[in-house]
């Protein structure tokens, strides 16, 4: 089975992460095919929303540890995550997510890209960005603080203060929090609903309150300038190597 499974349900794309032995841990190539299923979308008309979902208390640990040990000896991130998250700030579709277990990292970054989440109870939404040696990503440096407010933001993206379902709704992240076995079906049916509205209204009235997504744009190419240094740092690679050798 891929790592990425895309599938139609009538006019909603499903981008399901789908690596579950390593918590689905993003690798390069899964960045590329959720980029590209988010582009396609784009050009498709029957397509009016889309969803990121994991498997079964599972949503997404964040990048592969063992890639960014390799893009730190490279230019950097890699374009295959700049393009997936080009992707997502230029997104003109509305995006759901049904998110339970753990959402680390990229994992809870994009979620303040989309415009409908669904988490499980047991959701837990983090970015241990800087006690890994690093820094936020995705734009959540803008994005998180204007949802939040800056306090929260801090704790969150700088402190690394994990936030459960229901504080990830106080936050402004999550819409609904549901039972965990109902996430996917949750979300599916939010994402129906959205679908099932005139087209034309949703893009225009999300364009509006969105406004240009270049602002959004110039901050991820930001963030990768800083994060390529910080990937290389002494700090980063004790936390990469702490984990790759850790004992359960
Ligand atoms: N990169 C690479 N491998 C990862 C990973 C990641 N981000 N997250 C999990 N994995 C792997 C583990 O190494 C383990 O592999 P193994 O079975 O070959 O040993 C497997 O996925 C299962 O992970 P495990 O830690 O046993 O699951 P858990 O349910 O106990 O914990 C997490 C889940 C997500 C809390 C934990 O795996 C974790 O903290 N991962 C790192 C998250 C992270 O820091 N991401 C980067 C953010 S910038």
């Amino acid at each position: 089975m891929p790592d990425i499974l895309i599938t139609d349900d009538g006019p909603v794309r499903i981008i399901r992460m789908n690596r579950l032995d390593k918590k689905n841990a993003l690798t390069l190539p899964m960045y590329e095919a959720m980029a590209q299923a988010i582009g396609n979308a784009a050009t498709n008309s029957a397509i009016r929303c889309l969803m990121f979902a994991g498997g079964p208390n599972v949503y997404c640990a964040g990048n592969d540890i063992g890639d960014f040990m390799k893009a730190a000896q490279g230019g950097g991130l890699g374009q295959p995550i700049l393009n997936f998250l080009y992707a997502l700030a230029r997104c003109e579709k509305p995006i759901v997510a049904a998110v339970n277990g753990n959402a680390v990292g990229v994992g809870t970054t994009m979620l303040m890209h989309c415009d409908y989440v669904v988490a499980g109870h047991e959701a837990k939404l983090s970015t241990p960005f800087v006690a890994l040696g690093l820094v936020p990503e995705a734009a959540s440096s803008l994005i998180a603080p204007r949802l939040m407010g800056h306090a929260r933001a801090f704790s969150l993206l700088v402190m690394g203060q994990p936030l459960n379902a229901q504080e990830a709704k106080e936050a402004g992240i999550v819409n609904l929090v549901v039972d965990a076995a109902a996430t996917d079906a949750q979300g599916l049916a939010a994402a129906h609903r959205i679908a099932g509205l005139p087209p034309q209204g949703v893009l225009v009235s999300r364009l509006l309150m969105r406004g240009s997504p270049d602002e959004i744009v110039a901050r991820i190419d930001e963030e990768a300038e800083a994060f390529k240094v910080r990937l290389r740092s002494p700090d980063a690679q004790a936390a990469f190597m702490a984990f790759m050798t850790r004992k359960k």
